[in-house]
């Protein structure tokens, strides 16, 4: 595959030639390109990193780096040997090593989130580095990363989306630029010629709250006070009474269960009906076993599942996936077991979307629990302290389970 490479814009130029003597910024030692999504900074600074690392040495190290493996293989490697087809750049990859061959140079590929990651990096000496989707690597292995690159003109190139106002490469990398010897391109959906307004349009529909400043503006923000702002006691639920007439559409529409399984901590069930385009919460299941005095056992709960469902069983159960043992009991009983998509950060973005645009309702008078936690649902001010985005764990649960549902079935949604 071939890459149609389209005009750069001015803010994509600075980050191709920012290495180039005469540039102002070439006694910079790390470039760090931030700013909205989509707007153009990893296809530059690709481009960028294999044009430098070819044009400054030949038979060195470097290191090519992801959120995971799967991640840097579909938004770095893609459009890398893309454009390198295109600038017909011979490139060999050595599969059993996980390292590319280019020009003589070794690009030695990794995935931030293994475990042992950094225990491989341990042992090299780099040239230069590049890091994607860098806020959301571990510090500790971008330090490590940094510590790699000891041959002499060797440089670092991370590209991000915005994080919380606390975030280390916030604090620690752009605040203290000039200090550090970094320099920093600030990019916005202007700076990709290449985005029509529609798609712009569509994006910016795409996020909410504190995710639409960081991905669509592109600042650099914390997530403060409540998780959920954009819901409405109106507008996000509805009585199921006064649906009578709508009854039997309801009956017709697809069924999940959505559980959030605790046994020291509560229990949730959520019975959820979908229209293709709503999500229509009927009714909610809550145990709290703490406040009972009494825990149930695995069968207990799945014998009080077969009857919030009303026996029936050919219904989808999202299950977060570390209930093992409850999942395992289900499947015996003949439910349709799914493990819920766990990703806290991209699962509360894609639940206040849905919540936003109104697409998930709660029915009034049976979702009691759900409706008490979305107002006191609210990010965690000491994580926060420390560079962390989290919601507070207190009175989560009928949340989780609204996060599992949402992020797991709303594919539509998702980018
Ligand atoms: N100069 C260009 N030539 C061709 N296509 C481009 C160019 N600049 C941007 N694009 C297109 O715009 C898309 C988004 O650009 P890119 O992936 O670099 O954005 P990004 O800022 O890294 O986004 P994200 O934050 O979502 O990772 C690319 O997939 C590519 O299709
Ligand atoms: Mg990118």
């Amino acid at each position: 595959m071939s890459f149609t490479f389209r005009p750069f814009s001015s803010k994509q130029r600075q980050l191709l030639n920012w290495w180039r003597p005469g540039s102002g910024y070439a006694d910079r030692r790390i470039v760090l390109a931030d700013g909205a999504i989509r707007s153009g900074k990893t296809v530059a600074m690709i481009l960028s990193f294999l044009l430098w690392s070819l044009d400054s040495f030949r038979g060195q190290d470097f290191i090519l780096a992801g959120v995971t493996s799967g991640a840097l293989a579909r938004n770095v490697l893609g459009p890398m040997t893309a454009m390198l087809e295109t600038l017909g750049i011979p490139a060999e990859w050595k599969r059993g090593e996980g390292r590319l061959i280019i020009g003589g140079n070794s690009y030695y590929l990794f995935g931030a989130d293994k475990d042992n990651a950094q225990d491989k990096l341990q042992g090299m000496t780099a040239a230069g580095a590049y890091a994607d989707e860098a806020a959301l690597f571990p510090r500790s292995f971008i330090d490590q990363m940094i510590g790699r690159c000891s041959v002499e003109g060797s440089r670092i190139f991370l590209n991000c989306n915005p994080n919380g106002a606390y975030h280390y490469l916030k604090t620690d990398f752009i605040d203290r630029a000039d200090e550090i010897g970094l320099y920093r391109l600030h990019f916005t959906m202007d700076d990709n010629l290449t985005l029509s307004p529609r798609i712009r349009e569509s994006y910016a529909r795409s996020f909410s709250g504190v995710f639409y400043r960081q991905y669509i503006l592109g600042e650099w923000v914390s997530a403060e006070g409540a998780v959920y702002p954009m819901w409405d006691d109106s507008a996000n639920t509805f009585l199921r009474e006064e649906r009578a007439e709508e009854d039997l559409p309801f009956r017709g529409m697809r069924r999940f269960c959505a559980v959030d399984y605790g046994t020291v901590n509560p229990c949730v069930f959520l019975d959820v009906r979908d229209d293709g385009r709503t999500f229509w919460i009927m009714n909610e299941y809550y145990w709290d076993s703490a406040a009972r005095r009494r825990q149930k056992t695995d069968a207990e709960y799945a014998d009080d599942l077969a009857a919030f469902l009303d026996g029936d069983r050919n219904i989808q159960v999202i299950v977060d996936p570390s209930a093992a043992s409850f999942k395992a009991e289900l499947r015996n009983r003949g439910f349709r077991v799914l493990d819920a998509k766990n990703d806290v950060r991209e699962g509360i973005a894609t639940t206040a979307v849905l919540i936003g645009s109104r697409l998930v309702r709660a029915d009034r008078k049976r979702c009691p629990a759900l409706l008490r936690e979305i107002h006191s649902y609210v990010w965690d001010d000491k994580a926060r302290q420390r560079g962390e985005e989290r919601p507070l764990k207190d009175h989560d649960h009928a949340m989780d389970a609204l996060r599992y549902l949402c992020h797991t079935r709303a594919t539509r949604f998702r980018r």
